[in-house]
């Protein structure tokens, strides 16, 4: 998809959480981890893409040492409430029953995805496993699935920026913004003026 310069800037409608707000909750959790990790082995395990970015910024919020992993997961589900199944098409290197381990993830939505990896690492005997996510829409939950670490609740809107993308656009953004289709805010305009 090719999108214009203009496009890019009209689609993000409000910024939701600003690069400052990330930045000072993201210390505040590194110091959390450094609590409570010190001396144990600790693999932060990221889903990529949306995570990388907040990856990135979160290890360099730690001190006590730690290793990085990544995983890919491609989930196909028969209907919104199923269970569905996970194809892992990019899996570890590290055997994780030798770690503690956070799974670090960009946003819990509906969390089914999350859910069938969670299981699955479950599976390989973790030390301990948590789930840390930067952002929480538990109003779209359709699974049990709670993170232990979430920086930001935010409500029913679709965002975008600090990893997050639609159409593999505005990873790039320094902070959280809500996304609207430009062409949409218009033919609203246009039928409330109507
Ligand atoms: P799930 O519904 O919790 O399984 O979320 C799956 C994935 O959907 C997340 O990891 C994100 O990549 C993506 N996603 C969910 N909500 C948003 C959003 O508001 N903006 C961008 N991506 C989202
Ligand atoms: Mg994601």
């Amino acid at each position: 998809m090719k999108i214009s310069q203009q496009t890019y800037q009209d689609s993000i409608s409000k910024i939701l959480i600003s690069e400052e707000e990330i930045q000072q909750a993201i210390q505040k959790t590194g110091a959390q981890i450094d609590a409570e990790y010190a001396g144990k082995p600790l693999l932060l395990v990221s889903i990529l893409k949306g995570a990388f970015i907040f990856l990135a910024d979160l290890s360099r919020a730690i001190s006590v040492p730690c290793e990085i992993g990544f995983m890919q997961a491609q989930s196909y589900f028969e209907n919104t409430e199923s269970a569905g199944e996970v194809e892992i098409t990019l899996d570890l290197t590290q055997d994780i029953s030798q770690y503690h381990v956070i799974i670090v993830e960009d946003i819990i939505d509906t969390g089914r995805t999350l859910k069938l990896v969670a299981d699955m690492l479950k599976k390989r005997n973790p030390l301990s496993l948590k789930i840390l996510t930067l952002l929480d829409k538990p109003e779209r939950r359709v699974v049990n699935l709670k993170a232990d670490i979430s920086l930001f609740t935010i409500p029913d809107v679709f965002v975008v920026g600090y990893g997050l993308d639609f159409a593999e656009y505005y990873r790039n953004l320094p902070y959280i913004g809500v996304y609207q289709n430009p062409a949409e805010s218009d033919s609203q305009k246009i039928s409330t003026e109507s």
